[in-house]
């Protein structure tokens, strides 16, 4: 007879699970010029175009200073392009975008507020339904392995358990457009991975879509069903991989062929474009 699990070790049903439905971004020959303080110019983008369906997980690979975080905050709405046009769900983006969050490199926790409070404090600022929001906290939170530590402080806390309450605050509010910006940079490579394992878990349930920028060519592929490659400043799109490898993907994928091609195709694409050098 096959062994069930006893009722406390069983994941209770979600009424979250499948809730969101990502929402699909499309831009059309984007480009991105910055007035520097000296009366100059940079050019940051030049005439990109870029769809992404809805709830897909596309990763954006590319070298320092070549507008991947501009492109964050363009599909924000948080700056406007210098020409071109930006579409988040079915409307024009003019001025910030409703329905998206942002989980950048450093977590920015507020350290006078709990873990549970810090999870919740886009619903407070949107007026959200507070006991819906504060279930989907815990569900959240317990999904991360962070459950014990909702009455914590931020400074009680590693690295990794920031960064983990960080993406269930951006989580909280199921946003139909999650926004990453190196969000793993600045952790341990054995917290990297089990992130990467924890937000694919996560995203694999919600279905929002995810944009997510990162220097690292093996976290873009292990997580992504497409990777867009950027080269140079001004950042244009040298490629885009499409990956179907089978999900959920894990340390197994890494050692698999489609994974070692894809990783291999955008490291000569660096190599060509001069970003690696081999000499
Ligand atoms: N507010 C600004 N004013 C002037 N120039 C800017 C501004 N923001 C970014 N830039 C310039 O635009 C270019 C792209 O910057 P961006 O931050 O988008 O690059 P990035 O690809 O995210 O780099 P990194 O990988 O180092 O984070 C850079 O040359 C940068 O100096
Ligand atoms: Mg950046």
């Amino acid at each position: 007879m096959p062994w069930t699990p006893p009722d406390r070790l069983r994941r209770p049903p979600s009424p979250f699970r499948g809730g969101s439905a990502g929402v699909p971004i499309a831009l059309r020959a984007v480009t991105k010029r910055y007035k520097t303080a000296r009366g100059g110019e940079v050019q940051a983008l030049s005439e990109l175009d870029l769809s992404i369906e809805a709830g897909a997980f596309v990763s954006i690979v590319g070298p320092s200073g070549c507008g991947k975080s501009t492109l964050l905050m363009l599909v924000s709405g948080l700056i406007p392009p210098t020409t071109g046009a930006i579409r988040v769900g079915d409307r024009p983006v003019k001025g910030v975008v409703d329905n998206v969050a942002i989980v950048f490199q450093r977590d920015v926790l507020l350290d006078w507020r709990t873990v549970l409070g810090n999870v919740l404090l886009p619903v407070e600022i949107k007026k959200l339904d507070p006991s819906i929001h504060r279930a989907k906290a815990h569900e959240l939170l317990r999904s991360v392995g962070l459950a014990e530590f909702e009455e914590k402080y931020p400074g009680e806390l590693s690295g990794g358990m920031r960064q983990r309450v960080a993406i269930c605050r951006a989580l909280v509010q199921d946003p139909g457009l999650l926004l990453m910006d190196e969000p793993f940079g600045a952790l341990d490579a054995l917290t990297r991975e089990q992130m990467n394992l924890d937000l694919q878990r996560m995203w694999l349930r919600d279905r929002n879509t995810v944009l997510f920028i990162t220097h690292s060519i093996e976290e873009a592929v292990l997580l992504s069903d497409r990777v867009v490659v950027m080269s140079p400043r001004p950042g244009r799109i040298a490629d885009v991989v499409n990956n179907d490898l089978p999900r959920p993907r894990g340390a197994h994928t890494r050692s698999e062929a489609g994974f070692v091609e894809h990783v291999e195709r955008i490291r000569q694409h660096f190599l060509a474009l001069g970003v690696l050098s081999e000499t």
